[in-house]
């Protein structure tokens, strides 16, 4: 873990927030590289779920959302993780993370009572801070599809089975973050509710658990590192009929990277309740009217990203390389003149020019052709070009392959073609 942390830092994936006043404890900023493997982990999730489906459409909802949310979805009354704390080195715990209830794990000090700690932060909307004006940070993205569910099943005319997906912050006040970016405060979900006609929902649960953890696969996650493991019952969130992680095998043990719960028709009905609203779905053809129950893919942007760089990270006699799926990494194609003369730059920056306008580039002309070779590796650079004394007599290119280190000759106009098929054969 301490490799891929350093190679995070080093090359500009992650960086520790506020680090300059000495960092704020697990919050997290994605560099130039972090953010476009970021962005490319929601894009293919988006693609995947919404884009190449005809049953799940998008939405983006703000954030903050009504008090009285919170309250419909049980919130208020049950996110909360039990804590205890030290009376001597005032360490925090979570209860339910300790062997031993009456002594402290670091110093075998006297431990407080055990008390409950909602995890949602709060703040105040408008200029006065009293209760009347608390709001929410959101502590997931799911109550934001469930409270806009007759909105968007009205204006898209979905009709169960079908689905929203969101990707967007929550925030929770974690007791106890930690392993860089896999448990912070403030994180990004890609979440979706699939709603399904009651009775349907555990056919639709199976379903789900299959396609998410295919979708991993697909993207490069082997298959000795991902498991699917299912709850016991006294695990289950409060909304909870049965409930699976998809788990991945981090340097620091099995992990959830995404949830796949049965949330019945527990949101809808309490949303109903509490808003006064009708949220049955009428199909007009059977003249059936039923609430809809929930099938919840919850997945972490941050979480997948994470994996996917644990999983590419691997080391050879004399490079390191991120071997991450061509469509996750952050750069597409570098290139490189072999010598800085000749002209070989100007025509090198040509080529650049003519790609960056379909993929993300960078251009190096620095150090050895090998040294840059090893640099594009270590950040996950699929392809690499090289402009030679060849190139300005017959316009052909070297293209170069991360993995395998093979060289073909490529010409210039037929580079575009050679890219896309290569990326998407994959
Ligand atoms: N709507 C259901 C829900 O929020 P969850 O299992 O609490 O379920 C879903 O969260 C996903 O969100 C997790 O599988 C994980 O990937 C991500 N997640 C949750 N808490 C997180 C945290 N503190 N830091 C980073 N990611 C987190």
């Amino acid at each position: 873990m301490e490799k891929v942390v350093s190679l995070c830092k080093r090359r500009g994936f992650i960086f520790q927030s506020s680090e300059i006043y000495g960092g704020l404890n697990s919050c997290w900023d994605y560099g130039p590289l972090g953010v476009e493997l970021k962005n490319n982990t929601k894009g293919l999730w988006w693609k995947s779920v919404v884009q190449e489906r005809e049953d799940i459409v998008g939405v983006d909802s703000s954030i903050l959302m009504h008090p009285d949310v919170w309250h419909a979805s049980g919130h208020i009354d049950n996110f909360s993780d039990p804590l205890v704390d030290c009376k001597e080195c005032k360490h925090r715990f979570r209860a339910d993370d300790l062997k031993e209830l009456n002594k402290c794990p670091d110093c075998g000090g006297e431990l407080t009572e055990l008390r409950q700690f909602n995890l949602m932060f709060k703040t105040f909307m408008g200029p006065v801070e009293d209760q009347s004006s608390t709001v929410y940070l959101r502590p997931e993205t799911a109550q934001g599809i469930f409270v806009n569910f007759k909105n968007i099943q009205t204006s898209a005319r979905m009709k169960p089975p079908f689905g929203i997906a969101q990707i967007g912050k929550a925030f929770r006040n974690e007791i106890t973050p930690g392993n860089f970016t896999f448990r912070t405060r403030e994180f990004e979900q890609m979440e979706i509710e699939f709603f399904v006609k009651p009775g349907s929902d555990l056919e639709w649960y199976e379903y789900w658990k299959e396609e998410r953890y295919r979708w991993y696969l697909k993207y490069g996650i082997k298959k000795d590192n991902l498991r699917i493991r299912e709850h016991d019952k006294n695990e289950l969130a409060h909304y909870a009929k049965v409930c699976s992680d998809i788990e991945y095998q981090f340097p620091f043990g099995w992990a959830e990277l995404e949830g796949i719960a049965d949330r019945t028709d527990f949101d809808l009905r309490q949303h109903s309740k509490q808003s006064g609203k009708d949220l049955n779905f009428f199909d007009e053809v059977t003249k059936e009217s039923y609430i809809p129950y929930v099938i919840e893919p919850s997945a972490g942007a941050d979480r997948s990203t994470l994996a996917f760089l644990v999983d590419a990270y691997d080391e050879e006699e004399d490079r390191i390389v991120l071997r991450l799926n061509p469509k996750l990494a952050p750069i597409k194609v570098a290139v490189f003149p072999l010598t800085k003369k000749d002209n070989m730059p100007e025509k090198a920056k040509d080529i650049e020019k003519m790609l960056k306008v379909y993929y993300n580039t960078f251009y190096d002309e620095k150090a050895s052709i090998g040294r840059r070779y090893r640099r594009q590796d270590e950040i996950g650079t699929p392809y690499g070009i090289t402009v030679d004394s060849i190139t300005m007599k017959d316009d052909t290119v070297t293209l170069r392959d991360r993995d395998t280190m093979e060289q073909v000759r490529v010409p210039v106009k037929g580079l575009i073609e050679e890219i896309n098929n290569r990326l998407n054969s994959l």
